[in-house]
């Protein structure tokens, strides 16, 4: 497998998170056939034009799980794409399928027989980037929302944006209105070690928070209008 770098446990690793990890990593392996997504395929989809009419037709594989608004799943388990930020889904399509990123579900839509292509990834993400925003409907209990609101303008919106909208052009992701149980899931993913394409200095940055803050700021974003 290309790239078994990037599957490596972390240090700190208990065993439980190793056994995830050889787990996930076992999956991936079963899965990632198709060589269509190349080391290379970030910087061809920078120059691959988009064609938003096949971008819609392949969508379609997308509502199973996202809803045909793009919405997610609602339980928090599959996450609001509608409007994300374009280079976003693209770079997050392509981690799925260099193995930087852990999911079964989303790295059987880039490898095996009838994987998107780069080109498909790029229309793909131009049509879904360009969809109504629309919340995951998933939230807290309000509990830590006002202490998350805080910590948010204090440590995050600088790159994520004032109101949580992200940035395109530095691929960071829009939070606003994503479902909380994602949120949550993936700040805990990351700081596991789950998520090998998480920049190690945000890694470093989530580890430092209590759960408490955690859930606050995952239960403010989940209620920003998306
Ligand atoms: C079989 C269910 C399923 C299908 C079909 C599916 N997804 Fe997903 N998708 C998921 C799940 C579950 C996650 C969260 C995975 C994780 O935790 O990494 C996800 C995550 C994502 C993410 C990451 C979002 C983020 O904020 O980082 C993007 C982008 C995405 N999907 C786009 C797509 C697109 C585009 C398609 C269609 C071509 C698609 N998905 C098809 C289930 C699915
Ligand atoms: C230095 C810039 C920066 C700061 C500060 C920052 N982030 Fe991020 N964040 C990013 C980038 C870039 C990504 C995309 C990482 C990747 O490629 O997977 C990201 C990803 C995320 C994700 C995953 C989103 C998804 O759709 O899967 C969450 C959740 C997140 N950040 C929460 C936070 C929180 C909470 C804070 C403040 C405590 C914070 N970030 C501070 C840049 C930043």
């Amino acid at each position: 497998m290309k790239l078994s770098t990037a599957t490596k446990a972390p240090r700190h690793a208990t065993g439980w998170t190793v056994l995830a990890a050889a787990l996930a990593t076992a999956f991936a392996s079963a899965t990632l056939q198709a060589e269509e997504i190349t080391l290379d395929a970030y910087g061809r989809a920078l120059h691959v034009r988009a064609d938003v009419m096949n971008g819609q037709r392949q969508f379609q594989r997308c509502k199973a799980c996202h809803g045909p608004d793009g919405h997610g799943s609602g339980d928090g388990l599959v996450p609001a794409i509608a409007a994300q930020q374009f280079r976003v889904i693209v770079w997050q399509l392509i981690d799925y399928g260099q193995n930087k990123r852990w999911d079964v579900r989303m790295q059987s839509m880039v490898s095996g027989h009838d994987a998107l292509s780069v080109q498909d990834i790029v229309d793909v993400a131009a049509f879904v980037s360009d969809l109504p925003p629309v919340a995951g409907g998933n939230t807290g209990n309000g509990q830590y929302a006002a202490h998350g609101a805080d910590l948010f303008r204090r440590s995050c919106a600088r790159c994520h944006g004032a109101d949580a909208q992200g940035d395109d052009m530095q691929r960071t992701p829009k939070l606003a209105g994503q479902s909380y149980g994602y949120l949550l899931r993936q700040m805990h993913d990351a700081v596991e070690g789950r998520r090998p394409n998480f920049p190690p200095s945000h890694i470093r940055r989530l580890k430092s928070l209590e759960w408490n803050d955690l859930q606050g700021v995952a239960d403010y974003l989940s209620r920003l209008p998306p």
